[in-house]
C-alpha cells in the first residue's frame, strides 16, 4: 500500500472510531442524568411514603377510636329508647344527636383511612417502577461503560497491531533484499573463482595438446600449471558449498564444525583466532545451531574484511538456560552510530531475537569490536552431551 493512503486510511478510521466514542460518551452522561433523577425521585418518593405510613397507623387508631365512640352511643341510644317513658325529650334527643354525629364521624374517617391506604399503596407501586427504572439505567451505564473501555483499548491495540504488520513487512522486504544480495555474492563467487578457473583450463588444455607434438617439456610443464588450476578451483568450490551449508554441523554437530571453519579461517586469513568451550557442549536444536554457526560466521568475516585485526576470540559457554557467545577482535573498531548499509549486523540480530535471544555490539574506534549473544535453550534435559 502506498505510505500516503495507508495514512489517509488511518486517519480516516480514527476519526470514524473517535466520533462513535464520542456519541457513545453523549449517551453515557445522559443516562447518567436519566439515573440520577430516577435516585432524586426515589429519594422523595420513599420521604413521602414514610410520612404516608405514620398518617396511615394514626388514621387506623383513630377509626378505632371512632368505632368505639359510636358503639358507645348506639348503646346508649338503644338504653334511651327503652327508658322511653322516664326520660325527658331533651335528653332523648341528645342521645339520638350523639349518635348520628358518631356515626358521621365514624364514616368520615373511614373514608380518609381508605383515601391514606390507596395512597401508599398507588406510591409503593412508583417506587417499585422506580427502582426498576434505575436498575435499568445502572446496567445500561455500566455495559456502555465496557463498550468504551473495548472501543479505547481495541484501537489501541489495532494500531499497535498495524504498527507490528508494517514492520514485519518491513523485515520481509529486507529479508528478501538480503537473499537476493546473497545469491549475487556465490554468483559472482562463482564466476570470479571456479567460472575463471574453467575457462582458463579450456585455454591452457588447448595449449597442451599444441605443444604435446612439438615440445613435450613445455607441455609437461603447462599440464602441471593445469593440475595446480583444477586444484585451486575444487578448493573453491568445496568453500562455497561449505560457506552454503557445513555438512559438519548436521553431522558432527556446532562445536566440531565451528573448530573445523575457524581452522580454515586461520589458515586461510592470517588471523590467530582462539576458540574456547566453557562447560560441557550439548547438541541444541537445529535452528540454534544454525544461528550460532552463522553468526559466528558472519562475526568472522566481518573481521577478515574490515578489522585489519591480528588476534581473534570465539567462546561459548552452554549454560543450563542459556547459550552464550562472545566474539572479540583486537581491529580497528567502528562507530556504532555511523555503520554502513551492511545487512550483516542487522541480520545476525533479527537471527538472534527470532530465538528470543540478545545480541548486544559494543566497538570503538581503534579499540577492536565485541559481540555478545545470548539464546535461551528448552528441552536442555533432553538434550545428549556429545564432549567436553
Ligand atoms: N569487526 C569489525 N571491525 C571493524 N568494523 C566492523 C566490524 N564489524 C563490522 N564493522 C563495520 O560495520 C559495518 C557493517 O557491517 P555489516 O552489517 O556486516 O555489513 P558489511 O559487512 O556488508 O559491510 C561494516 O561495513 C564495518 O564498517
Ligand atoms: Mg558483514
Amino acid at each position: 500500500m502506498n505510505a500516503n493512503v495507508e495514512v489517509t486510511y488511518k486517519k480516516r478510521l480514527d476519526n470514524i472510531v473517535e466520533k462513535t466514542i464520542e456519541a457513545i460518551e453523549s449517551s453515557k452522561e445522559q443516562i447518567f442524568d436519566i439515573l440520577e433523577k430516577a435516585k432524586e425521585e426515589a429519594r422523595k418518593l420513599e420521604t413521602q411514603l414514610e410520612e404516608l405510613k405514620i398518617q396511615v397507623i394514626n388514621v387506623i387508631k383513630e377509626v378505632e377510636l371512632c368505632e368505639r365512640k359510636e358503639k358507645k352511643c348506639r348503646l346508649k341510644l338503644a338504653f334511651v329508647s327503652k327508658q322511653f317513658g322516664h326520660l325527658s325529650e331533651q335528653a332523648i334527643r341528645e342521645a339520638y344527636e350523639e349518635a348520628k354525629e358518631a356515626q358521621i364521624e365514624l364514616a368520615l374517617k373511614r373514608r380518609e383511612e381508605k383515601e391514606l391506604i390507596e395512597k401508599r399503596n398507588e406510591l409503593e407501586r412508583k417506587l417499585v417502577d422506580n427502582k426498576a427504572i434505575i436498575e435499568k439505567a445502572e446496567k445500561l451505564a455500566s455495559q456502555i461503560s465496557i463498550a468504551l473501555n473495548y472501543l479505547n483499548s481495541d484501537l489501541k491495540e489495532m494500531n499497535s497491531q498495524l504498527e507490528q504488520l508494517k514492520d514485519r513487512q518491513a523485515l520481509s522486504v529486507k529479508i528478501i533484499e538480503a537473499q537476493e544480495e546473497e545469491r549475487k555474492r556465490i554468483a559472482r563467487e562463482i564466476h570470479d573463482g571456479p567460472a575463471q578457473a574453467m575457462a582458463n583450463v579450456l585455454l591452457k588444455s588447448e595449449l597442451c595438446e599444441k605443444l604435446i607434438t612439438k615440445d613435450i617439456e613445455l607441455a609437461k610443464i603447462e599440464l602441471k600449471n593445469l593440475k595446480d588450476i583444477v586444484q585451486q578451483s575444487l578448493k573453491e568450490v568445496r568453500k562455497i558449498i561449505y560457506d552454503l551449508r557445513p555438512s559438519a554441523l548436521d553431522d558432527l554437530g556446532l562445536v566440531p564444525a565451528l573448530s573445523r571453519y575457524i581452522k580454515n579461517f586461520s589458515e586461510e586469513t592470517g588471523i590467530f583466532v582462539d576458540f574456547t568451550v566453557l562447560s560441557d557442549y550439548k547438541r541444541l536444536s537445529p535452528e540454534i545451531e544454525i544461528t550460532c554457526f552463522r553468526v559466528v560466521q558472519e562475526a568472522l568475516t566481518n573481521i577478515k574484511k574490515h578489522s585489519r585485526a591480528k588476534n581473534a576470540s570465539v567462546k561459548f559457554e552452554f549454560g543450563m538456560r542459556f547459550i552464550s557467545i562472545i566474539i572479540k577482535d583486537d581491529g580497528i573498531g567502528f562507530d556504532k552510530e555511523n555503520i554502513g548499509q551492511g545487512y550483516g549486523l542487522m541480520g545476525m540480530r533479527e537471527r538472534v531475537e527470532i530465538l528470543n535471544g540478545k545480541f548486544e555490539i559494543s566497538s570503538f574506534k581503534n579499540k577492536g569490536a565485541q559481540i555478545y549473544i545470548s539464546i535461551p535453550v528448552r528441552g536442555v534435559e533432553d538434550d545428549q552431551i556429545v564432549g567436553g
